[in-house]
């Protein structure tokens, strides 16, 4: 199926590693050219490289905190500068904590909150008016912590379903704007940075060896497997895409039937 990206600009957050950089990998796999935009340098080059190499399409990147408005002005000068517009944005870059309540300070609370929450609000402020100029789409890639709270991880499930009332009200404003607004809530996704550090401090917590807490994992979620960054960017790219413009303000859940509820 042909997605109809062909000459589409998407900047991509946390497009380094994980599921970011299999989101943009695809989009460019799909005709886009892309902006990757994270924090350090190496492995931003990497795969920028990567991508043109396997790709033939144009990525340029910029390394910027986007916890902070510093970074978000940085990033979006980056992809003014170097496409003058923009067709898609996919808000993806998070690292909030996982742990004991009582444990966690103010100080972890407040970065999860800079960079997932703050970080896609004002990443998505910056790049509106070009977004509503080019009729262009917004993701955010959220997560299920959202739908289904956790004492373990009450930090990233209060940020995930505080970007998830963001998105709506962001889509409501894109039906007046017409800019495409929709969320993409992975469940567990193996083979990412991310996915090692939550099972380690998991496993410690169990008393756990790695490979007994992933098994443990998996059986109590009651799926086949864990979802693979390529799960998510499958269904990010079609959301990005024009045949997907009639689906606005929505939430897809990428998690292999590991959410029980509605
Ligand atoms: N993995 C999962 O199981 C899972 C499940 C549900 C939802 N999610 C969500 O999916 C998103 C991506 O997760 P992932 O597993 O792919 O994470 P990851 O493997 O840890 O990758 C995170 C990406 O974000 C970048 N990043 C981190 N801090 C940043 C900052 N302050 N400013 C700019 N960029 C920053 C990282 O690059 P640098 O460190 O170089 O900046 C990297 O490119 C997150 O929002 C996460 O909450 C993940």
């Amino acid at each position: 199926m042909d997605l109809g990206l062909e000459g589409k600009i998407a900047l991509v957050t946390g497009a380094s590693r994980g599921i970011g950089r299999a989101i943009v990998g695809k989009l460019a796999e799909e005709g886009a050219d892309v902006m990757l935009v994270a924090r350090n340098i190496s492995n931003l080059e990497t795969a920028c490289e990567e991508i043109r190499e396997s790709t033939g399409r144009r990525a340029e990147y910029c390394s910027a905190d986007l916890s902070g408005t510093d970074g978000v002005a940085t990033a979006f000068e980056a992809l003014r500068s170097a496409y003058g517009r923009i067709d898609i944005l996919v808000n993806n870059a998070g690292d909030t904590q996982s742990g004991d309540f009582l444990v966690l300070d103010d100080e972890a609370w407040d970065s999860g909150f800079a960079l997932k929450f703050f970080g896609y609000v004002r990443m998505s402020r910056a790049l509106w008016p070009m977004l509503k100029e080019s009729r262009g789409s917004v993701i955010n890639i959220v997560g299920t912590g959202a739908l289904t709270p956790g004492p373990h991880f009450a930090i990233g499930g209060s940020v995930n379903a505080a970007v998830t009332n963001f998105s709506k009200a962001l889509a409501n404003l894109g039906l007046v704007d017409d800019v495409n607004v929709n969320v993409v809530h992975p469940g567990t996704v193996a083979e990412t940075d991310r996915y090692e550090t939550l099972l380690a401090r998991n496993a410690e917590a169990q008393g756990l060896e790695r490979d007994e807490a992933e098994r443990r994992s998996l059986v109590s979620q009651g799926i086949r497997r864990f979802a693979l960054p390529a799960d998510v960017a499958t269904v990010a790219a079609f959301l990005a895409s024009p045949l997907a413009r009639h689906v606005q303000g929505t939430q897809s859940i990428i998690d292999g039937g590991s959410t029980k509820g509605l």
